[in-house]
């Protein structure tokens, strides 16, 4: 990727910044000379993270929604600039759990609460020259399959990889209509695909978090947070924002392998749409 640009004076918000790649971003680019306001879900972890950065830190659950809007309040009390928005807190999860807001937990915690937040900073970032979102996507978005009528997932058997990936999708969709969007107001956004990442990813998985639990396996198959965090890095501190804007990467690689849903401006927008009207907002 292109020239890094200098992360003095701007304002990086990074979700899941508690623990895995989202904390080693939020090291890094404070390193770099960003301000960085970490987000997280345990207050212990976030704090700890928050405290060798020298911030103060921020805790959500993102399994409830009001959560998400008390924190908008408090970034938009506290930040008077957003250069980059990270949406990068998710994981999957093996059970069916109806969250407090009756949604489907993963849909939530991956789409719809990271939705809701960047609808809600949404000002604050077109008042920013050359913000951008970014999304932590995943590979996994090949299993996915959004159905609009469906975006609970309430139909059928649980399939926990296969909500995780459709929920994964929706960010790439996300990425993509924000690229259309909000082009007037000069904000770009980007997804990922982070690498498979020795993290606590995948921690409550059977099968699928085998390879995240075994200590060899995580060994043999698994890249360092380090390498996982530095796609995130890498767009965030892109200096040309043409070339990112809509794309999804597998980590450094453009256009990596995504689902032919991921491709539809229409789906893109009909997403867009009925998650506004989920959460009550118009964005
Ligand atoms: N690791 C991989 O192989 C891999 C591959 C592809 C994509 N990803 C994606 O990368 C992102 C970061 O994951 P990671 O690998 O760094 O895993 P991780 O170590 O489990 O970190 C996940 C982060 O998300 C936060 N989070 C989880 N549930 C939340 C909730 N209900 N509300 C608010 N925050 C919540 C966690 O907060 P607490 O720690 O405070 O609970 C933590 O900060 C995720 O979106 C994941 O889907 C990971």
């Amino acid at each position: 990727m292109p020239a890094i640009q200098d992360m003095q004076g701007k304002t990086v918000v990074i979700t899941g910044a508690s623990a895995g790649l989202g904390a080693v971003s939020a090291r890094q680019l404070a390193a770099q000379g960003a301000t960085v306001v970490p987000i997280g879900r345990s207050p212990e972890k976030t704090a700890a993270v928050a405290r060798e950065l020298g911030v103060e830190p921020l805790v959500a659950d993102f399994a409830k929604l009001d959560d998400v809007r008390r924190l908008a309040d408090q970034l938009l009390e506290r930040c008077e600039r957003i250069d980059v928005l990270a949406n990068n807190a998710g994981g999957i999860f093996p059970k069916r759990v109806q969250t407090v807001d009756g949604h489907e937990l993963t849909f939530q915690v991956n789409h719809l609460a990271p939705f809701l937040l960047t609808a809600l900073l949404h000002e604050r970032l077109a008042a920013t020259p050359g913000a951008r979102v970014l999304m932590t996507s995943s590979l996994g978005n090949n299993m996915g399959r959004v159905k609009l009528d469906d975006l609970d997932s309430s139909r059928g058997p649980f399939l926990s990889l296969r909500t995780y990936g459709t929920a994964k999708l929706e960010n790439i969709l996300m990425a993509r209509e924000i690229a259309r969007r909000w082009a007037g107001d000069g904000i770009v956004a980007a997804a990922f695909h982070p690498g498979n990442v020795a993290t606590e990813f995948a921690r409550d998985s059977a099968i699928s978090g085998l390879i995240y639990r075994v200590a060899p396996l995580r060994r043999l198959l698994l890249i360092s947070p380090e390498e996982g965090a530095a796609p995130l890095v890498a767009l965030a501190t892109q200096t040309d924002t043409s070339l990112i804007d809509g794309v999804y990467y597998d980590r450094f690689k453009p256009n990596g392998r995504h689902s032919k849903q991921a491709d539809d401006p229409e789906l893109a927008r009909a997403l867009w749409e009925r998650s506004a009207a989920l959460v009550g907002v118009d964005a």
